[in-house]
């Protein structure tokens, strides 16, 4: 079987776990209720369908790192739906945060109802990855199922700090690198370590092993999140299904924009000056880091940061035909466009 037909019946594989794992847990309860989880899954409504999905890639690297440790992947599939209902939870609440109204090309949950159902909807969502935990039973001891409930919890813990990092930085004019990696560790690094630390604790890795894997998850993450910076700027918003200024209006600290404070120059002068942000600047001031060359620095980071990711990987000297699916996977995400 080639690479690329194991990740299409991956993929179908977590559609069907998130289907039977909600089903089970929210059978009595509202259709109103369950359709707003299945919006943000994007099984129903308006363009639902695999874009409105999102790209699932926290799953497959679940499914992943267990096929890389040698072990069957059908044994982690509940701890795949897992990750993928606490991304879709942090998505729910982040675009509240954010005041974004548009996610995979449609309409946010809280646009469409409301802010009050949209923080129920997330507080359900993180629940329900809780608990869907509770399905690897049927193939693991209570050790492992243990372990796997703290490591998510403790990703999700630090998901809220890196979330809390990325508010406050809003009202400051700068802000030190160091900052921002600490920011991005929480609130993308987090989770894709535990995908990775989940899937090889389920594939009995070697603790050195599982650390190691856990670092490369962070590392894809930093990667990951320089490059969603750099789309939500330069991207085609048709294409990522987000806006290309909300992070500028809203004053966020992203790597592009600390680099351009960094140069000192006519972004600068304007970034500092403007306390709001209007959609109008905002143009104006992708325009200006464009040409100071920050849109070609920022993807340099981010393809420097991936290549760092793969030496780690390579470092651990895995069984090279049982990590290669792994290693295709992230390959995909290099030129990605949403
Ligand atoms: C978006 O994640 C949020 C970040 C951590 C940058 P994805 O780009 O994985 O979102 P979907 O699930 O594919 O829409
Ligand atoms: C990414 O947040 C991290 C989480 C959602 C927890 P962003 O705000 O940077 O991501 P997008 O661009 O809205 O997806
Ligand atoms: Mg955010
Ligand atoms: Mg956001």
């Amino acid at each position: 079987m080639t690479d690329e037909i194991l990740i299409a019946e991956l993929q179908s594989a977590i559609d069907r776990e998130l289907h039977d794992g909600l089903d089970q847990l929210l059978q009595d309860y509202p259709a109103e209720y369950q359709s707003m989880l299945h919006y943000q899954l994007g099984w129903v409504g308006e363009n639902s369908g695999l874009e409105a999905q999102g790209k699932r890639i926290r799953p497959l690297l679940v499914l992943l790192a267990a096929h890389a440790c040698g072990v069957d992947w059908h044994k982690a599939l509940p701890a795949a739906a897992a990750v993928e209902l606490v991304h879709n939870f942090s998505l729910i609440h982040d675009d509240i945060q954010d005041c974004s109204q548009t996610r995979r090309g449609r309409e946010t949950v809280w646009v469409k109802w409301g802010e009050a159902q949209a923080i129920n909807a997330g507080d359900a969502m993180l629940t329900t990855a809780q608990l869907s935990l509770f399905r690897l039973q049927a193939n693991l001891g209570p050790t492992i199922i243990n372990q796997a409930v703290k490591l998510l919890q403790e990703a999700c813990l630090k998901l809220t700090r890196g979330q809390y990092l990325d508010i406050a930085f809003e009202d400051q004019n700068d802000l030190p690198m160091e900052l921002y990696w600490q920011m991005v560790e929480g609130k993308t690094g987090a989770l894709l370590a535990a995908c990775l630390g989940l899937g090889s604790l389920i594939g009995q890795a070697k603790e050195s092993e599982w650390q190691g894997l856990m670092d490369f998850g962070s590392k894809i993450g930093a990667a990951f999140q320089v490059q969603d910076d750099w789309l939500g700027i330069w991207g085609n918003a048709e294409q990522t299904g987000k806006s290309t200024i909300s992070d500028l209006v809203a004053k966020k600290k992203t790597y592009p924009v600390l680099l351009g404070i960094q140069n000192q120059k006519a972004f600068y002068d304007v970034w500092r000056s403007q306390v709001t942000v209007t959609s109008q600047e905002a143009e104006k001031l992708a325009k200006l880091l464009e040409v100071e060359g920050v849109a070609q620095k920022t993807s340099q980071k981010f393809e420097e940061l991936y290549a760092d990711a793969f030496d780690l990987l390579e470092s651990l000297h895995l069984d090279a035909d049982h990590v290669a699916p792994l290693v295709q996977a992230i390959r995909g995400l290099f030129g990605r466009s949403k």
